[in-house]
């Protein structure tokens, strides 16, 4: 049989990583949130991609894009994707990359005429920036979509329902958005976005387990006033407070093995040199493989801030965003890709996730596997983002393999 052009078709996805990352919500920053204009030029990007391949395409009500290359069958389909929302000022590969690479799959499993029906998905949110909670996509992919999500609303007001609704969706039907009986397993490919596969010196890895994350709102609350005429004892500044926190948080973190906590966002009200800070909003998330190590610290974490609004007469609310428990990957699709790096003489290495990920919603609904490609410099959620060509070649090989060996007990 013919030696598939390997090279050229990771060079392909790569190239389209590139070109889909200038589809931005802004000039010269990649930033590509839930169902902004740009996600419209992706899906035509996609969607003529996915035509070539001779596949069926559709848009669900939450705004995933399908592409199935078979109609699905009672015997089964593998469904590959992950997704193609973006942090603010992003690279090019984290998320989109396991799209591109999917459609690779499609044509190499066509190539060899294998039997097996894929779907393709490109989740539409996955990182939780537009309305503070993250997943949108998967979760009604996986039949996890509560409708009170609906009511969320992004910064400038609009909500949940009303963007669904603007990019000419019906948020009425996110419940169709569930996939079927038939799926025999999810996979997702993704940049490792971390240093450990550099450092080891591999170019791919399967993952274990996803870290399971918790987000919150947590605002300090005091009174806005003329920064020249309070004096320091009579102040009561938010500012100073949310500052006195991150710090501790800062802290804690640094001495407990295996936690990372993460003040990423904060907005001062009314934020003008001159005023002492009345209103700070601070987001707030704690991650770690063990669910027990991350909810003690959590709490901990949270003592701490009402303890330090309360010696400093401040006001505090505390909103969970999200309490998602550590995933493991499904053992037996694990096994088949590490079979698969083995075949092809590479080493095979699982290593955790501590990034957030489709595939640990889609775990909640069907077996689901995860390939981790190098992350070079370990960057991520950056402009610099990169990954190796062939790197990106050894994930097409491993994935083929993988398919081919689904395929195998498919017919
Ligand atoms: O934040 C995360 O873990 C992921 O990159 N969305
Ligand atoms: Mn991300
Ligand atoms: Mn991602």
């Amino acid at each position: 049989m013919k030696e598939p052009d390997f090279r050229g078709k990771a060079r392909r996805a790569v190239a389209e990583c590139r070109r889909i990352a200038k589809m931005s919500e802004e000039p010269r920053r990649t930033t590509r949130r839930f169902l902004t204009p740009p996600v419209r030029e992706v899906h035509a990007l996609l969607r003529d991609r996915m035509e070539t391949l001779g596949m069926t395409v559709a848009i669900d009500a939450a705004g995933n894009l399908h592409g199935k290359s078979q109609p699905d069958s009672a015997e089964g389909n593998l469904v590959i994707g992950s997704h193609i929302d973006t942090v603010p000022d992003a690279g090019a590969f984290d998320g989109v990359l396991g799209v591109t690479l999917a459609l690779e799959l499609v044509e190499l499993a066509q190539e060899r005429k294998l039997k097996l029906p894929i779907e393709v998905i490109a989740f539409s949110e996955e990182e939780g920036v537009r309305f503070g909670v993250p997943f949108l996509g998967s979760r009604a992919v996986a039949g996890r979509f509560d409708a009170a999500l609906l009511e969320l609303r992004d910064q400038d007001g609009v909500t949940l329902g009303d963007a669904i609704r603007t990019f000419g969706l019906d948020p009425a039907r996110i419940a169709e958005a569930e996939i079927g009986e038939s799926v025999l397993g999810f996979l997702e490919i993704h940049i490792e976005q971390g240093p450990v596969l550099e450092a080891e010196g591999l170019s791919v890895a399967a993952v274990s387990s996803i870290a399971g994350q918790s987000r919150f709102t947590v605002k300090f609350m005091g009174h806005a006033n003329h920064a020249g005429t309070t004096p320091m004892n009579l102040r009561h500044d938010a500012l100073a407070g949310a500052a006195e926190w991150i710090g501790e948080v800062e802290e804690f973190a640094m001495r407990t093995d295996g936690l990372v906590a993460t003040v990423g966002r904060a907005d001062v009200e009314p934020n003008a040199g001159n005023v002492i800070p009345g209103v700070v909003t601070l987001g707030f998330e704690v991650r770690h493989a063990q669910d027990e190590k991350r909810k003690e610290a959590e709490t901990a974490m949270l003592d701490r801030a009402r303890a330090i609004a309360g010696r400093r007469n401040l006001r505090i609310d505390v909103q969970c965003q999200m309490d998602q428990p550590a995933v493991p990957m499904d053992e037996r699709l694990t096994a088949y890709l590490m079979e698969s790096m083995e075949s092809l003489g590479s080493t095979s290495q699982v290593i955790a996730s501590g990034a957030g990920h489709d595939a640990m919603v889609m775990a909640s609904r069907v077996p689901a596997a995860m390939l981790f490609l190098r992350s070079p410099g370990g960057i991520s959620h950056h402009p610099d983002e990169n990954v190796r060509d062939e790197d990106v070649e050894i994930a097409l090989r491993v994935g083929l393999r993988f398919v081919e060996r689904l395929a195998a007990e498919f017919r």
